[in-house]
């Protein structure tokens, strides 16, 4: 069994090769850029243990690994058009560099060549594979339009927030981990066992990404602290402040949510630690965490197979990148 280290630097050498063709290199160029940079290819790594839960990683896994990560890039690109965000891995977004109409492009091609590599897996498997990858990938962007449609509206409720966050970032972990259990042989139920622990998980992971929005170091974090604030996102930290803050408080949200002052990411941070948010926030990932370890004692196979998933799980739990 191999570590989350492990794979990903066995998955990030196989990955290291150019993806697209060389022309026009306006397009496939922007493409590539940002695939280079690297990131923590989380997901490909969820296709790859899911698999090895099962026996050994087979060469289809790598094809779906590598699949995924390029939706997962792809739908990066998008992101940070819709989020106008300026920086990713450290360095300007695809958008930034190249313009929005390359960027848009990019990511479409990127999307199309994660087709490419499905192609090549066992046909015996391709329809449940592609099935999977479909409804994801709707998935995703149903989450994605709730979460520009909260920008706009004032009440979003935590059951809401959590739909939002299940759709647009949840489902692509939870199907990357089921997609490797069906190419490892796995039975019906251990598939939706790890599909479930991957749900859990990829919400805890997005709580933990929307705290590192507002708190995390930005040197380490390598986008643009405060983006969420400056797009009035509608987090967790968000919807709790409003819930316990003091009448002068709330009055200040909804101010700084009209306006787009230059102090409006240093004001609201302080609201959100004199409301102890933070706190909350770490609170309501352990929930979701713990729900995903959960899951996975349910999983029919060997304890000692499951360490890596849930070393994983400890992992981005504690990520501050
Ligand atoms: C970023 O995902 C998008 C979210 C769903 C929060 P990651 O944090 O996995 O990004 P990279 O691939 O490591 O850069
Ligand atoms: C992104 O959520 C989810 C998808 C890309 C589908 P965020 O907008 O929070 O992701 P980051 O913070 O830009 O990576
Ligand atoms: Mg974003
Ligand atoms: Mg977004
Ligand atoms: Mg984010």
């Amino acid at each position: 069994m191999y570590s989350f280290l492990e794979l990903a630097q066995q998955f990030e050498t196989k990955f290291d090769v150019r993806h697209f063709p060389k022309q026009p290199a306006s397009l496939y160029d922007a493409a590539q850029y940002i695939l280079a940079i690297g990131g923590k290819r989380v997901r490909p790594v969820c296709v790859l243990m899911g698999n090895e839960l099962f026996g050994e990683i087979n060469k289809d896994a790598w094809q779906v690994a590598t699949a995924i990560e390029l939706f997962h890039n792809f739908s990066l690109i998008h992101d940070d058009i819709m989020d106008k965000a300026p920086l990713r891995r450290g360095v300007p977004t695809v958008h930034t560099k190249f313009g929005e109409a390359t960027a848009l492009l990019a990511g479409d091609v990127m999307f199309a060549q994660a087709y490419d590599y499905l192609t090549h897996i066992d046909l015996s498997y391709v329809q449940k594979i592609i099935k999977l990858f479909n409804t994801t990938s709707k998935e995703v962007c149903e989450g994605q339009q709730i979460d520009m449609d909260f920008e706009q509206m004032q009440n979003v409720s935590s059951d809401e927030y959590i739909h939002m966050i299940t759709l647009k970032t949840s489902v692509l972990l939870a199907a990357s981990l089921q997609l490797g259990a069906i190419l490892g042989g796995a039975g019906e139920r251990n598939q939706q066992q790890l599909y479930a622990f991957g749900k859990n998980l990829g919400i805890a992971f997005q709580i933990q990404d929307d705290y590192l929005d507002a708190f995390g170091d930005p040197d380490k974090f390598g986008k643009q602290i405060g983006g969420d604030i400056l797009a009035n996102k509608k987090t967790f930290l968000l919807l709790h402040a409003k819930e316990v803050a003091n009448d002068a408080q709330k009055k200040e949200i909804d101010t700084l949510l009209e306006l787009n002052a230059a102090d409006k990411v240093q004001k609201m941070l302080s609201i959100y630690k004199a409301c102890k948010v933070d706190e909350w926030a770490k609170e309501l990932k352990e929930k979701y965490y713990k729900a995903a370890l959960n899951n996975l004692e349910d999983v029919a196979v060997l304890s000692a197979r499951k360490k890596p998933l849930h070393d994983l799980a400890v992992y981005l739990m504690e990520r501050e990148s």
